[in-house]
């Protein structure tokens, strides 16, 4: 933790992000606070100013564009700041069978969950590393272990995520910069209204709260742990998959997630 210390988290406005946002207000970081809702951003900003006398930036931009990240690099630099923690947390997923869902709004969900994720990263990683601090939070998901019939794309942005994250803690090991994945499970957020879009059901697991997540994440980030998988129940899930036939673990997925 460093008075000192620029962080940037993507999807801020809501669920996760904002309460990581609040986790490291509360360290005295800087914030960098980037999503599509300006005024939930400025509303969290007046918030986090007045909690704990930090200075937050606000920068509204949709991750959907393939020029954002570049954008954001550039604009923070333009400002003289230094991002010191990138936190890769916005994302979201559709419900549905493959074919049955829109491709342009699967086509997003790549570029927000990975293209994005792994561009910002390829742009604020390298000075990380030369300054030797600072570090590097994804957001997966125990969507990540498995592969996830009925949301299909949305598990395979996560595989990716789980995947490059770990390789990337790897690769840092000794250079200064922390890297973590944090892999939340069902979770008390904005996800699941804006998954299951125009169907009706709501999934009926057990969620986490949002704050209890960040907290997690947060914790482990700081202890440079490279995976976090927040409660007993997520981690069981987590597991599971180890003990299972694949077969058999794809279909209990699928099932999971057919809505009707
Ligand atoms: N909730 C869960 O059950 C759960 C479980 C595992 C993993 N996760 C992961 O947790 C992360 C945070 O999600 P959440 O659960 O906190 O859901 P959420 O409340 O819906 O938050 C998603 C955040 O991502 C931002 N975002 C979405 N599309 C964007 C875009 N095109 N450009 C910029 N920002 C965008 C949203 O901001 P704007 O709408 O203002 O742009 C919002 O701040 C995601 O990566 C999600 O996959 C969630």
């Amino acid at each position: 933790m460093s008075a000192t210390e620029t962080v940037l988290i993507t999807g801020a406005s809501s669920g996760i992000g904002l309460e990581l946002a609040k986790c490291f207000a509360a360290d005295k970081s800087k914030l960098v606070l980037v999503a599509r809702n300006t005024e939930a951003l400025e509303r969290l900003a007046v918030e986090l100013r007045r909690d704990h006398q930090v200075e937050v930036v606000v920068l509204t931009m949709d991750l959907a564009k393939l020029e954002t990240p570049r954008e954001i690099f550039e604009q923070t630099g333009r400002a003289g700041i230094t991002v010191d923690v990138l936190v890769n947390n916005a994302g979201f997923g559709l419900h549905g069978a493959f074919t049955e869902l829109p491709l342009p709004r699967q086509l997003e969900i790549l570029q927000v969950n990975v293209t994005a994720l792994v561009a910002l990263t390829g742009l604020f990683l390298p000075g990380m590393v030369e300054r030797r601090r600072g570090g590097i939070l994804n957001v997966g998901s125990v969507a990540g272990f498995v592969p996830g019939p009925n949301m299909a794309v949305y598990y395979a942005t996560k595989a990716l995520v789980q995947s490059f994250t770990e390789a990337l803690a790897v690769e840092c090991q000794n250079s200064g910069v922390a890297v973590s994945v944090l892999c939340p499970g069902p979770t008390e957020t904005n996800f699941s209204e804006v998954a299951r879009g125009h169907r009706a059901r709501e999934l009926k697991a057990p969620k986490m709260s949002a704050a209890a997540v960040a907290i997690a994440g947060h914790q482990a980030f700081r202890r440079n742990q490279c995976i976090c998988v927040p409660g007993a129940s997520n981690k069981f899930l987590a597991t599971l998959p180890r003990f299972l036939p694949r077969a058999a673990v794809r279909k209990l997925v699928g099932k999971f997630n057919k809505l009707k």
